[in-house]
């Protein structure tokens, strides 16, 4: 195990493999996971990973606090889930139809999940949301969709936060609020007159580069109280909040039920699964649309998934993943009290973002981030992040000592 006194090696064999990328792949790699946007010293290519740990192709081990962007929710290769795919592999995996996992995951979800009386599975997130926003429309015969500026729900056309390959048709039918802006959403739902299909809605505020932002009760009530009044879908993306909240669906515990909900990225662990549910109302719409995928069915994905859930339940995970998100908010909090740096910690603990005052470049995250990196720990200048299961005290407490020296060289920047 790294000591806090680690100091990473070189990217050398990175590098040459970013060279090789440069020629075959656009810029080397493409979307989220790109490095492009981070600042230099975060590597591209990634060798293994266990647990909280997460090894670079040249060799150096990082806590991670990315986990793959979120799906990776017990920790890397967790042995539960890994078992449970290999013996779903060693079965069948993919067939001209599904297997029995698909009954037993689908029931699995009903019954932990208020807001569903149904699912239906696919890969990504982006098929989820694409997948509730059509039987939204299908259910309702109205068009459009009422989502928050800076939000982001998938990569489809009509999605996408970058306009290259668009046509401003496929979001002609977008409308924007602000989100936890009770007036916005009024406004922009009589804007519509009766031509609101469904309202998307994150989990949380959970936009890149900018503080996250829990919903107030109120807001929740008033998407809730919207849709209903104009009979169109609220539909919650849970893809990146859904099981680190709360398991029977990110506003459980608010009180507000979606009509639809679409799932991924936690729920297999790291294998490629995601999932629509929806209530009875929504059931004959859901029948009508026609989505599907040429491996949507694969059994080994939901038997992970299954094995996913039920050991999420069984070890108490949400309590676990915001005692430690507490100790590393609570731990950076007095270190940056101490060295007068201002830093702003926001968004539920188990998904921190960490930004700084007076940051407007992130040059002081970059800092941060890079000279962490330098000690072992893997943090993100302006994605939230994400704690695992596998994360442990002692994980935290040399991320501490990292993010120590972190804090110490933006004080030095300030
Ligand atoms: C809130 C939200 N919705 C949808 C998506 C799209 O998921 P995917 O990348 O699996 O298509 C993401 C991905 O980051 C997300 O965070």
């Amino acid at each position: 195990m790294q000591s806090n006194s680690f100091i990473r090696r070189n990217l050398l064999i990175d590098k040459s493999l970013r060279e090789r990328a440069e020629k075959v792949i656009p810029a080397g790699m493409w979307g989220h996971m790109s490095i492009a946007a981070l600042p230099e010293g975060y590597p591209q290519f990634f060798a293994q990973s266990k647990g909280s740990r997460l090894t670079d192709i040249d060799g150096n081990q990082y806590i991670d606090f990315m986990c793959g962007y979120g799906p990776i929710i017990l920790g890397h290769k967790d042995p539960d889930v890994d078992a449970a795919f290999i013996a779903q592999m060693r079965e069948i995996d993919l067939a001209n139809g599904p297997g029995e996992k698909l009954v037993d995951l689908a029931e699995l979800f009903v019954d932990i999940i208020p807001a569903a009386d149904w699912a239906m599975f696919s890969k990504n997130g982006t098929d989820a949301t694409t997948a509730c926003v059509m039987i939204a429309r299908s259910k309702t015969k109205k068009r459009k969709i009422a989502i928050a500026q800076g939000a982001y729900h998938g990569a489809s056309p009509w999605f996408t936060p970058r306009l290259a390959g668009t046509t401003p048709e496929d979001r002609s039918h977008l409308v924007y609020f602000n989100y936890n802006d009770v007036n916005s959403l009024e406004e922009v739902a009589s804007s519509v007159g009766d031509d609101l299909a469904g309202i998307l809605v994150s989990a949380f505020r959970h936009d890149t580069r900018a503080d996250q932002e829990l919903p107030s009760l109120a807001f929740a009530k008033a998407v809730r109280e919207v849709a209903n009044r104009t009979k169109s879908a609220l539909i919650l993306d849970d893809v990146r909040a859904g099981f680190r909240i709360n398991l029977g669906g990110s506003w459980e515990s608010l009180g507000i039920r979606p009509d639809l909900s679409a799932w991924s990225k936690a729920i297999g662990n790291g294998f490629p699964i995601a999932a629509v549910t929806g209530n009875d109302h929504f059931r004959e719409a859901a029948q009508k649309v026609f989505v599907t995928g040429s491996f949507w069915t694969g059994a080994a994905a939901m038997a992970a998934a299954e094995a996913t859930i039920q050991k999420l339940l069984r070890i108490d995970a949400i309590r676990h993943m915001e005692k430690l998100g507490n100790m590393l908010r609570e731990g950076i909090r007095e270190q940056a009290l101490q060295l007068g740096v201002k830093v702003r910690q926001t968004g539920p603990v188990q998904m921190p973002q960490i930004l700084f005052d007076e940051d407007p470049e992130f040059r002081l995250g970059n800092k941060f981030c890079t000279t962490a990196l330098m000690h072992g720990v893997y943090l993100h200048p302006w994605h939230n992040m994400f704690l695992s299961t596998a994360h442990t005290e002692s994980d935290i407490e040399m991320t501490l000592a990292a993010t120590q020296y972190g804090l110490e060289a933006v004080a030095a920047e300030q």
